[in-house]
């Protein structure tokens, strides 16, 4: 074995897995004002930016080669059915329509989710303590329609509803946007990974959890079950969520579905790393490009990560 190891040379000669900076997706958080940029405390070297100063982050993203991002809104008001989702001005609207003219060579993907724009934090309709599940399908999908119309190029939806993808695939078809792609969030899991995204797009559920709707960390057989759900029922492109705990279900769904396959590196993901990094305990450059390899090396053909721009200009010097 050691003859294939012998020099960096050789190294990268029998390399079998490679990252590409061209795979990698870097979420922006949009919040409502002027002149807004709010560092995330529990995710360094984050932020949530207003439209006007949107432009610091695209710069960034620009210069470092990285071509695609996921957008996620913050309401200044938040309700019982989350109207500001589907506002026609509403800011995640908005700040698609401003990166579409501002930054065209951006692919714009936008989450879909009420969590962030509901009073009590869910991801879809509550009554009492219950979720509604299919009276949340058609907000969902007047959602998804006016980001589509405001300039979207992907629409990924992470609500975990049941029947989501199906409604709204046909949501986009019978209003024109037959052509735009569904990424869904199909193998998403109730995972403690996510507190410190819930700082950040302030969507913390404001009573109970998210166990109803979002998957049993456990499973991993259901995760294929949900996953074939999603294609019959339209997506493009299938994703697991988080990444570094759920390898297992990435690869078995690398291996079992011939579709593009996506994986979050999710917050809680990105600040353990941070917070080790930061008390000189881990070299993050190395930590952060041997996770992003093991979800590459474990199938992901997109991966989703807040490390995105520091990747991309590791890569850049390799
Ligand atoms: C909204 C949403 C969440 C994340 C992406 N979209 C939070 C949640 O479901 O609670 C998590 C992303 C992260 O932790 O980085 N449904
Ligand atoms: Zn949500």
């Amino acid at each position: 074995m050691r003859r294939l190891r012998s020099s960096e040379a050789i190294r990268s000669l029998v390399r079998e897995t490679r990252l590409d900076k061209r795979q990698l997706v870097y979420p922006i958080f949009v919040a409502e004002g002027e002149n807004i940029c709010n560092p995330v405390d529990s995710m360094p070297g984050i932020c949530q930016y207003s439209i006007d100063r949107l432009f610091e982050e695209c710069e960034k993203i620009k210069a470092r080669g990285v071509r695609n991002i996921l957008l996620f809104g913050i309401p200044a008001h938040k309700d019982e059915v989350g109207s500001q989702a589907y506002a026609r001005d509403g800011i995640t609207q908005r700040a698609v329509r401003y990166l579409k003219e501002a930054y065209p060579e951006l692919l714009i993907i936008v989450d879909v989710c009420l969590c962030e724009y509901t009073s009590h934090g869910h991801c879809g309709l509550v009554e009492g303590s219950r979720i509604l599940n299919d009276e949340t399908l058609p907000l969902l999908v007047k959602m998804s329609v006016s980001l589509a119309q405001a300039g979207a190029d992907v629409i990924a939806p992470s609500d975990m509803m049941d029947g989501r993808v199906a409604a709204i695939r046909r949501g986009l078809d019978e209003a024109g946007y037959g052509d735009t792609p569904i990424m869904s969030y199909s193998a998403k899991y109730a995972s403690g990974y996510y507190s410190p995204f819930r700082d950040a797009a302030h969507s913390a559920p404001g009573f109970g959890d998210r166990r109803s709707y979002q998957m049993d960390p456990p499973n991993a057989r259901e995760a294929l079950r949900e996953m074939e759900a999603d294609i019959g029922e339209g997506a493009d492109i299938l994703m697991v969520k988080p990444g570094l705990a759920y390898l297992d279900v990435l690869k078995a769904a690398a291996e079992r579905f011939d579709y593009p396959m996506a994986v979050y590196n999710v917050s809680g993901e990105y600040s353990m790393v941070k917070a080790a990094a930061a008390r000189g305990w881990i070299d993050e450059r190395r930590i952060v490009m041997e996770n992003l390899l093991a979800m590459k090396r474990a199938g992901a053909d997109i991966i989703i990560t807040y490390h995105a721009l520091d990747a991309a200009g590791w890569l850049e010097d390799e």
